[in-house]
C-alpha cells in the first residue's frame, strides 16, 4: 500500500520562478526590516508602509514572467499520481503551488492574493492594492483590510491539521526552507517521532538539517522532479 506523504515547502522552491527568498544574499530581509513590515505592531505604527510592502509583492507575483517551475509542477504530479495521500504544507504566500495544480495545500503563513478584514474576519481574493480607503465587502467598514498573511508574533494557520498529517505520515520531505522560522522548522520532529522517512531537499544544509535522515543539496528544479520520479517509480 502507498503510504502518506507530507511535503513542507519554503521560499527556495519559488526562487527559480523569480521570487526572492528571505535569507539568501540579497533576500527580502536584507532589503527591509521584519520589524518595520511584518509584525502586527508595524501595522499599527505605519499601516501605509506595511500595505505598500505587500502591495508591491502582490503586484510582482502577478507579473506574466512569474510562473510555477518544474519543482512546483512535479509536486502537483506527485499528488495526482501517488496512490496514497499527499499533503503540501507551505510557508509560501505565493500561489505557485496552486497554479501548478496542487490541491491539498495548507498555507500556514497565509496567502498574498487574499485580504482579511480585521473588523469582521471576512477573507476574500485580493489582486489589487490595499490601503486606508479599501472597503470590506462583507461589513462595509473602511480601512479595515489587511493582507491575509501571518506576521511575526502571530500564530500560523492550520497547525493542528499539519501536525496531525505529519504524525500519520510515512514520508516527510522538506524543500527550499532555511529552517530558521518556528513552528514550521520544528515539524520534522513530529515526523521523526512517527518513524517516518525524512528527507531534506535544499540548496544547502538548513538550520535543522541534522533532524533529517536523508539530505539532497542542489536546485529545487533539478532535485524535486528527480525525487518525484523516484517515488513514482518511473
Ligand atoms: P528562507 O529565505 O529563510 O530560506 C530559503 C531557503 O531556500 C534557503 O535555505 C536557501 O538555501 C534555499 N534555496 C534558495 N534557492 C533555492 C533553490 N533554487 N532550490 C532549492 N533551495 C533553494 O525562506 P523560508 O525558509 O521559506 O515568514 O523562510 C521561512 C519564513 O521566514 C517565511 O515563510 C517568511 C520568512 O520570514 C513570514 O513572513 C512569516
Amino acid at each position: 500500500m502507498a503510504g502518506s506523504i507530507v511535503i513542507l515547502t519554503g521560499a527556495g522552491i519559488s526562487k527559480e520562478s523569480g521570487i526572492d527568498t528571505f535569507r539568501d544574499a540579497g533576500g527580502l530581509w536584507s532589503q527591509v526590516r521584519i520589524e518595520d513590515v511584518a509584525t502586527p505592531s508595524a501595522f499599527v505604527r505605519n499601516p501605509q508602509l506595511v500595505q505598500a510592502f505587500y502591495n508591491m509583492r502582490r503586484h510582482a507575483l502577478q507579473a506574466p514572467a512569474i510562473q510555477p517551475n518544474a519543482a512546483h509542477v512535479a509536486l502537483a504530479r506527485l499528488e495526482a499520481e501517488w496512490k496514497g495521500k499527499v499533503i503540501l504544507v507551505t510557508q509560501n504566500i505565493d500561489d505557485l503551488h496552486q497554479r501548478a495544480g496542487s490541491k491539498n495545500i495548507l498555507a500556514i503563513h497565509g496567502e498574498l492574493l487574499k485580504s482579511r478584514c480585521f473588523a469582521c474576519g471576512n477573507v476574500v481574493e485580493e489582486r489589487g492594492d490595499l490601503g486606508a480607503a479599501s472597503t470590506c465587502i462583507a461589513c462595509a467598514e473602511i480601512g479595515t483590510l489587511r493582507p491575509h498573511v501571518v506576521w511575526f508574533n502571530e500564530m500560523p494557520f492550520f497547525m493542528d491539521e499539519a501536525i496531525a498529517a505529519i504524525e500519520a505520515c510515512d514520508i516527510f520531505v522538506s524543500i527550499g526552507t532555511s529552517g530558521a522560522v518556528y513552528p514550521a522548522a520544528g515539524l520534522v520532529e513530529y515526523a521523526n517521532a512517527a518513524g517516518a522517512r525524512t528527507i531534506e531537499i535544499n540548496l544547502e544544509p538548513s538550520d535543522v538539517a541534522s533532524a533529517f535522515a536523508e539530505k539532497r543539496y542542489g536546485k529545487a528544479t533539478d532535485l524535486v522532479p528527480a525525487f518525484v520520479s523516484e517515488l513514482l517509480g518511473s
